[in-house]
């Protein structure tokens, strides 16, 4: 079911988690490409393996610092990092290096900066400088994968990337992890090619059993129109008591994902979204957690809609998180005094 819902893959391997998924495409991408160095964006995760814990340190393009003890230097050194959505930083990493990179690793809509969508123009550039250089053009779709559109977000932009992960809502709530891509691509897997991969427990029965019944349920269109317009019902509601508030917050979504951020200015990248005031966001959290609105408890997260988010529900919502947000512009009004969140505000 999944190959037939993204062109771009004809085979798939299942493991047990994105974090396996991430690392075995890279490794995957080395053992094509026969290089080292991997290119991922700022602000973006794709889950715990060494070569994939690294920041940028500096706007440009910098040679990679681990971002968790125990990743070693070497390794760090080898993760190339750029801002999510900077065209011209891309053309000039990929003029001095290009030839050095097996693969670019990109959420297509990233999510673990909060929701920061993809400029069009940049992921056509990234799809070009890739194949120019002979880099492979990995999407992870650990997160986007089924969750905007039947198969992937790769499809609503149409990215065309070398290979696919995935992870999350394949498994169905199960533990789950998949990567995929062309049979030319894919013959480089053990035993029929040279890279070694394997698990115990990948592809089985159980998750495979979720993920199936969970795919073979999106595979209504009118479900995926439903989220669009429960996410669109959302986030207008916040945006108009945000205007009504004058706050400094701005809301990026794209369909079931979004944002709320707590800063006026749009958000495009890291460096954008690191400007959030997440004392304001400890506030507002914790106002919504009081009347039983569960959020992911960090400003770089995304709020996810599922399709029991009904228009009761996104109703309530709108009027709890607009309580929240009056709680928010007191608090800045009065100064931003020390604030507990097992107290009574107003
Ligand atoms: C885009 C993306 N890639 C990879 C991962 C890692 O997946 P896992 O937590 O299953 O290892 C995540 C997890 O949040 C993710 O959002």
């Amino acid at each position: 079911m999944i190959v037939s819902a993204l062109p771009s893959v004809d085979r798939l391997r299942f493991v047990n988690s994105g974090t396996e998924a991430t690392m075995s495409a890279i490794r995957l991408a080395r053992g094509v490409t026969g290089r080292s160095k991997i290119l991922k964006f700022e602000g973006a995760y794709h889950g715990h393996a060494d070569s994939l814990l690294v920041k940028a340190g500096s706007g440009g393009a910098t040679f990679g610092i681990p971002s968790s003890a125990g990743v070693p230097p070497e390794i760090a050194r080898e993760t190339l990092t750029l801002p999510y959505n900077d065209t011209e930083a891309l053309k000039t990493l990929f003029s001095a290096e290009g030839d050095k990179i097996a693969c670019a690793i990109i959420e297509p809509v990233s999510g673990n900066m909060g929701v920061v969508l993809p400029d069009e123009e940049f992921l056509r550039e990234l799809r070009r400088l890739s194949e120019k250089y002979g880099a492979l053009l990995i999407a992870d779709e650990i997160m986007t994968g089924f969750r905007q559109t039947y198969g992937g977000a790769q499809i609503l932009f149409s990215m065309e990337p070398d290979i696919t992960t995935l992870g999350k809502i394949i498994g169905g709530g199960l533990p789950v992890g998949a990567y995929g891509a062309s049979d030319k691509i894919m013959s480089h897997i053990s035993p029929e090619g040279p890279v070694y991969q394997a698990g115990t427990l990948s592809g089985n029965s159980v998750s495979m059993a979720a993920g199936l019944a969970t795919i073979q349920k999106l595979k209504t269109p009118a479900l995926y129109s439903q989220l669009e317009e429960q996410g669109r019902k959302l986030s207008q509601g916040l945006r108009e008591i945000i205007g009504r508030l004058s706050l400094p917050a701005t809301v990026n979504r794209m369909g079931s994902m979004m944002t709320l951020f707590f800063t006026p200015d749009p958000v495009v990248d890291w460096t954008s979204a690191s400007r959030s005031d997440t004392a304001l966001f400890r506030v507002f959290f914790h106002e919504c957690l009081k009347q039983g609105i569960y959020l992911p408890p960090s400003q770089f997260e995304a709020f996810f809609l599922s399709t029991r988010h009904d228009d009761e529900v996104i109703r309530l919502s709108i009027e709890k998180m607009s309580r929240a947000l009056i709680t928010c512009r007191n608090w800045i009004d009065q100064g931003r005094p020390e604030y507990n969140p097992e107290e009574k505000h107003s």
